[in-house]
């Protein structure tokens, strides 16, 4: 033991979070290493794709201007601001308000936690589906609040049943998370599925937090609708945007939020006490992507469509389950029958340690996960191919 007794020192905040998704797949992943197995990781989300040479100029260019290294302004720069209120009007058709409406972020990641920080007392409920990308329930717990998972189902075409909420929890909710095209399970709405949302958040006074990180991220015709495109709908939420998949940007933590002002507003004062915003050289290569979105986002779209194909004409040949996603780069795949006594962490320790490939099991996203596993579309297309080829031999 260290100095100090650290186990002990630690809040219950910390001491309560469940262990990270990938703890247990990264150990694994680093013994196979060692071992001198080649792993074929399509485990994170964490694009592999290059950030279009374009965006690139303008950080090298803006990095060399007199004051990019002074704090940034926050909330964004209005340059940027004004960037994503065009993007948003043409690609949306929704018009926003620059100063009140849009609020730059490190990342959604960080948004989405501070606006549970910024909202949630012990006691509030917030409603959370389950599977979901880990920071809507891990946010709520940190900051205190209470969680109210609401299963999406593979009979229910794996959409939340919010009206099937027990009005005792209905009184004491404060917010609810939904994001389409949704993480993990790649579920897709048309733009009418928020106008019902927006009836059950009015009646029941919810703030409606939509992260549309996915958006851009569609294939075969398929366009992912805003949240905002909904009547009224900017009278109870937000929308969360995020540069990390659209632009493979990842790395240099910037997105964004839209819609209601008041909620916006609350936001940014939980934001200007906890950080100093973006650095501003990322938000001028930002300006560019969104400049150049609808030239650049399709090479993206087309790489991941073509995995997409080798992965699932892989799983399909294997005779295994899953679902050919309209959107986002993973696919969600129940355990093959043949491993059904086996929980998805053990399945997908069992795949990293048998054949190098590495895949998130679904109980990281949640209760409702288990019984899945998780491909990220994060891997060249012929190493798709041999991560069939591995698994065709498990
Ligand atoms: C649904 C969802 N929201 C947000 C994020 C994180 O986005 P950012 O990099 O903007 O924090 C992810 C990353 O995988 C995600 O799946």
């Amino acid at each position: 033991m260290g100095f100090f007794d650290i186990e002990n020192l630690q809040s219950n905040r910390i001491i309560n979070l469940p262990p990270y998704v990938f703890t247990v797949i990264n150990r694994l992943k680093n013994e196979a290493r060692m071992r001198g197995v080649d792993i074929i990781d399509m485990g994170m989300g964490s694009p592999d794709l290059p950030v279009p040479e374009q965006i690139r100029k303008e950080l090298t260019r803006a990095i060399n201007e007199r004051h990019v290294n002074r704090y940034p302004e926050g909330g964004g720069s209005i340059e940027l601001k004004r960037a994503v209120a065009y993007w948003y009007g043409k690609r949306f058709n929704v018009d926003l308000d620059p100063n009140d409406e849009v609020l730059i972020l490190v990342g959604s990641k960080e948004g989405i936690a501070n606006l549970s920080s910024a909202f949630l007392n012990r006691d509030d409920y917030a409603l959370v589906p389950s599977p979901t990308y880990p920071i809507f329930f891990n946010s709520v717990d940190i900051f205190g609040g209470a969680l109210y998972n609401v299963p999406m189902l593979e009979e229910n075409d794996f959409m939340p049943d919010f009206e099937r909420i027990d009005p005792a929890v209905l009184r004491r909710s404060k917010l609810m998370f939904i994001s389409y095209p949704h993480n993990p399970t790649t579920v897709t709405v048309e733009r009418d599925h928020f106008k019902g949302i927006v009836r059950f958040a009015k009646e029941h006074r919810i703030i409606v937090s939509h992260d549309a990180a996915y958006s851009e991220l569609c294939f075969d015709g398929y366009k992912a609708p805003s949240f905002l495109e909904a009547e009224d709908a900017r009278d109870v939420g937000i929308e969360f945007h995020s540069f990390s998949k659209t632009f493979s940007m990842a790395g240099w933590r910037i997105a964004f939020v839209v819609g209601n002002a008041d909620i916006l507003r609350v936001l940014r004062k939980m934001k200007s006490y906890v950080d100093f915003g973006v650095f501003t050289a990322i938000q001028k290569a930002a300006i560019v992507a969104l400049e150049l979105h609808e030239d650049i986002v399709q090479e993206t779209i087309d790489a991941y469509r073509r995995r997409r194909d080798v992965l699932c004409d892989g799983l399909a040949a294997l005779g295994w389950p899953h679902k050919k996603p309209k959107a986002t780069m993973y696919v969600w795949t129940k355990i093959p029958d043949a491993f059904k006594h086996m929980d998805s962490k053990e399945f997908a320790s069992l795949i990293v340690h048998e054949t190098g490939v590495a895949v998130a099991p679904g109980e990281g996203f949640g209760d409702a996960g288990k019984g899945y596993i998780r491909f990220a579309l994060v891997e060249p297309e012929e190493r798709i191919s041999e991560a069939i080829e591995r698994l065709k031999k498990l």
